[in-house]
């Protein structure tokens, strides 16, 4: 865990309010040494999720660049951009109501840049991402999620860049076991990525799990 840019509050994780005062999602805000952080509430988002259960694989930096797709009202955002504070996010969204709260957010942080689009037409970005960045972050919670991932990842992620996946089971298929649902995704993500962690996300998400890999094959 770099201690610089994520912050251990009791059992929840925090990170420094890049706007101290502001809130983004109504999260709690609390005094840490002379810096305000906010409380990354883990059943709002699923990075915070997987923390909590023991994520080990957490390569953000303050310089990092990260595309994020399906970027939603902003508040998974919000906490990579207080960690990423020399780097860029890119965020991808393509609902123009949840784009309407992710603008607003971005308005107030430099290193949020909002798109409004589907995370299928790369084509349609490739131009407001002038270099390769260092992390995919994907939460559309869609059936073709690992083919958007592989098409953005060939588009924009550096070799040896890290993609965050976050899988609902139940926007794929809901008869069949989540489980099985998992294990499924996780092999057709061999297929493009190294899968170096699967963490499942009960009980702050139910049937949802995070698969880390790297872009290496
Ligand atoms: C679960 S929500 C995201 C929540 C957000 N990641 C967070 O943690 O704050 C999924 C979002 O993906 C968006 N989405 C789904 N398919 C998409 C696509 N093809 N391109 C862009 N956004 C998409 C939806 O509109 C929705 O806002």
């Amino acid at each position: 865990m770099n201690e610089e840019i994520l912050k251990r509050i009791g059992k929840d994780f925090a990170t420094i309010n890049l706007n101290p005062g502001r809130k983004v999602y109504g999260e709690k805000l609390n005094k840490k040494g002379s810096k305000e952080c906010r409380l990354w509430d883990p059943y709002r988002s699923k990075l915070s999720a997987a923390l909590r259960n023991g994520l080990k694989e957490f390569p953000f930096k303050k310089d990092s660049k990260v595309l994020y797709l399906g970027a939603g009202n902003g508040t998974t955002v919000s906490h990579i951009s207080d960690m990423c504070t020399d780097g860029m996010i890119f965020g991808v969204e393509f609902s123009p109501r949840a784009m309407t709260d992710f603008y607003q957010m971005a308005l107030t942080r430099k290193n949020v840049a909002p798109i409004l689009e589907s995370a299928n037409h790369t084509d349609a970005y490739k131009d407001i991402i002038p270099e390769k960045v260092d992390i995919i972050y994907e939460d559309v919670a869609q059936k073709a999620q690992v083919d958007i991932l592989k098409k953005n990842a060939d588009a924009f992620l550096k070799k040896g860049g890290y993609v965050f996946l976050m899988i609902k089971a139940r926007s794929i298929d809901v008869t069949r076991s989540p489980q099985k649902i998992f294990n499924e995704v996780a092999n057709h993500m061999y297929t493009h990525f190294k899968v170096i962690e699967r963490i499942d996300l009960e009980p702050y998400e139910k049937d949802h799990m995070c698969l880390v890999g790297k872009y290496e094959l």
